[in-house]
């Protein structure tokens, strides 16, 4: 079958589509509605199915032959430790927690923030929720306390499941004080704190609710799977929207299951068997579907990497995996290879290592630059497939289908729209634009299955995030265009979010952090290019009269502060003391005028301008 018949079957008859695709897999009632709508007008799929993630995961395969085959691989050049997991080994594991998790009180529906860094437990604890219905919601080990603190609070998590620290590259983080410090500063307070003890750096454990991972796993009995239905969460993921509170987006257990175990094969090119390896982390959308997820669906072997692109120890890294474990498809940021590009332009490193495993380049994250991609097809000689997702979708909305018909690549483009997904571009009134014309990339309702549903527990905001400003579609909050061929070009965010290193961050809720300083008057934060993560963020502060500090001790003290709110992931290093912000007369700052100033792009001064001369200060700056 072509790309286009597979596109078309999708559109023609979604539901028989989608239902064919989810024979695929094993659930203990096959469901028979395939696509229904609740009372707030909202698509769900397979709801009235019934299953269990974990159960597809890793008994299906237990049971079915691929109990002694490696599930998964814990490679740590940073903790010099590799260690493999069988199938039977890891669902063993996984019954485990699932059990200690129950002894704790958790049942289905309940929630339980997994803070980790990437060490097998991660994974263990993910799909011991699965196991139990319980709700997951992972966050990323970069984020400062308050950040996890908003997300206790949202999430009202029965348990917290932790390590007593991460590393980072040569440097130890420890979580324990961390997470004390976010249920400190939460109004919820979870009933326990699970600690897995690292080697590296051990924790106190002094509180009540302090658990002990060994133990409270030698004490536990093996938990069987819950059985859920098709629409029942299985996580909740933070992501950032445009003010300082994330979103909670929600994936349903049914529709992300189908969805993950369709996009191995039609995307990816995989089979079961085969060694699939995203190096990305858990804390990210990326990590939770192909890190975790849809590799163990699709009875693959997967690797979970505790290591950098660069510097663990080199930039030959990648390339020491990839021959290693034999990866046949690697997944992983534009920064990462254009880290990797920098240290090794010339590909030194990997050329003493044995690639002919490796068949297929995956990137997301950010659109892959085209020097990038040019530089890898150069030095590698394989294809290097660019597609664009986000954590509301948990998979890609465009694509090379490449396990259903290999389209030429074209260099900046994200190739074509993947079944399920009827994308659009409109203009800011809703009209559809014309082959080769930038707006706004719209998604026609019914989204296909896996994406959310609803931002936890906020169906307002859900509707006015991403229903409300074209009905009838979803707004994506990306601008680009589609090509005469239907080749699709994701240009960037048309919104206050930026991409930093692969990482969704807010320049709202920078803004609002800077905002609250004493000494701020007012403040705008821009994402400008960077070389290496795309993005960075850059401030701009207004003073108020009579502060006596230096301006050089309060750019110290708002880049800590941003650090200390947001977390290190932020990268807010730069910032800026000027005498007044760009605006229009109206009042709005000119932000998008600001960010085109920094980037050396070429830009218009707005005739409703209020100062000019506001400009030409920013304009000084970059000079
Ligand atoms: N826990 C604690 N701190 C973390 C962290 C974690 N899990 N991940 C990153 N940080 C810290 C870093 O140590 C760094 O701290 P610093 O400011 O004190 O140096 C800061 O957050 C910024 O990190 P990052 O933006 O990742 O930059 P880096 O300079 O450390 O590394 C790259 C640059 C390109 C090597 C790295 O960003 C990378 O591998 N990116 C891939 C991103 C990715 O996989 N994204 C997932 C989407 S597919
Ligand atoms: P996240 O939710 O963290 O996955 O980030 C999603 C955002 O990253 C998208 O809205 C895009 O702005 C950007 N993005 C991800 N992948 C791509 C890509 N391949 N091309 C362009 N932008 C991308």
């Amino acid at each position: 079958m072509s790309y286009q018949e597979e596109f078309n079957a999708s559109k023609e008859n979604p539901e028989k589509f989608w239902g064919e695709k989810a024979k695929a897999l094993k659930w203990f009632k096959k469901p028979e509605k395939i696509l229904s709508q609740d009372k707030h007008g909202i698509h769900h799929w397979f709801a009235d199915g019934e299953m269990n993630t974990a159960y597809m995961a890793l008994d299906y395969h237990v049971e079915n032959g691929r109990a002694d085959q490696a599930a998964l691989i814990y490679d740590s050049p940073v903790t010099n430790t590799k260690k493999t997991y069988t199938y039977r080994e890891l669902r063993d594991e996984v019954a485990l927690c699932a059990g200690m998790l129950k002894e704790l009180g958790t049942t289905k529906g309940d929630r339980v923030i997994i803070y980790m860094p990437m060490i097998p437990e991660a994974a263990i604890a993910m799909l011991a929720c699965a196991r139990l219905g319980a709700i997951h919601s992972v966050v990323f080990g970069g984020f400062a306390a308050p950040e996890l603190a908003i997300r206790i609070d949202d999430a009202k998590p029965k348990v917290i499941l932790s390590a007593s620290c991460g590393i980072e590259i040569a440097r130890v983080i420890e979580y324990k004080p961390l997470i004390d410090n976010a249920i400190d500063i939460a109004n919820h307070t979870p009933d326990h704190c699970v600690v897995y003890q690292r080697g590296e750096k051990t924790a106190d454990l002094k509180q009540a609710r302090d658990v002990d991972w060994a133990t409270a796993m030698s004490k536990a009995t093996p938990a069987d799977c819950t059985p859920v239905k098709g629409d029942d969460l299985l996580y909740i993921l933070y992501t950032s929207g445009t003010t300082g509170k994330p979103k909670g987006v929600v994936r349903e257990n049914g529709g992300h299951a189908v969805a993950m175990k369709y996009s191995m094969k039609a995307i990816y090119d995989i089979n079961p068997g085969d060694v699939f390896w995203a190096a990305s982390d858990v804390g990210w959308v990326v990590g939770h579907s192909y890190i975790i997820y849809a590799p163990l669906l699709h009875g693959c072997t997967t690797i979970l990497y505790e290591g950098k692109p660069i510097m663990t120890p080199d930039a030959g890294a990648f390339w020491r995996v990839v021959e290693e474990y034999k990866v046949k498809a690697l997944f992983t940021a534009p920064t990462a290879f254009r880290a990797i590009k920098k240290e090794d332009p010339n590909t030194e490193l990997a050329k003493q290592y044995d690639l002919s495993s490796l068949e297929t380049l995956f990137s997301a994250g950010e659109r892959l630059d085209p020097p990038t991609y040019d530089w890898l097809t150069e030095q590698f000689g394989l294809p290097v497939i660019d597609h664009w997702w986000q954590t509301e979708t948990g998979w890609a909305i465009s694509a090379n289908m490449r396990g259903i018909e290999k389209m030429p690549v074209k260099a900046g483009s994200s190739t074509v729209p993947c079944p399920g997904y009827h994308v659009q571009i409109l203009d800011e009134n809703g009209k559809e634009l014309p082959a080769n014309t930038q707006g706004n990339i719209a998604i026609k309702l019914p989204l296909p299955p896996s994406c959310l549903t609803t931002v936890w527990e906020d169906m307002d905001r859900f509707k006015a995030s991403y229903l409300e400003t074209y009905p009838g579609f979803y707004v994506s909050g990306d601008g680009g265009y589609l090509d005469d061929d239907g080749y699709l070009f994701v240009m960037g965010r048309v919104d206050d979010v930026i991409n930093v290193a692969g990482h969704r961050l807010s320049t709202g809720e920078m803004e609002e952090i800077i905002g609250k300083h004493e000494v701020v008057a007012e403040c705008a934060v821009i994402g400008r290019n960077d070389e290496l993560k795309g993005q960075m963020p850059t401030g701009f502060v207004v003073l108020k009269n009579g502060v006596e500090a230096s301006d050089e001790e309060i750019c110290k003290a708002l880049i800590l502060l941003v650090r200390q709110e947001i977390g290190a992931v932020a990268s807010f290093k730069e910032v800026y003391i000027v005498p007044r912000l760009p605006k229009t007369r109206s009042g709005k700052i000119l932000r998008k005028t600001m960010r085109q100033i920094f980037n050396g792009e070429d830009y218009i001064v707005p005739s409703t301008i209020d100062d000019p001369e506001s400009l030409t200060e920013i304009q000084d700056l970059v000079a």
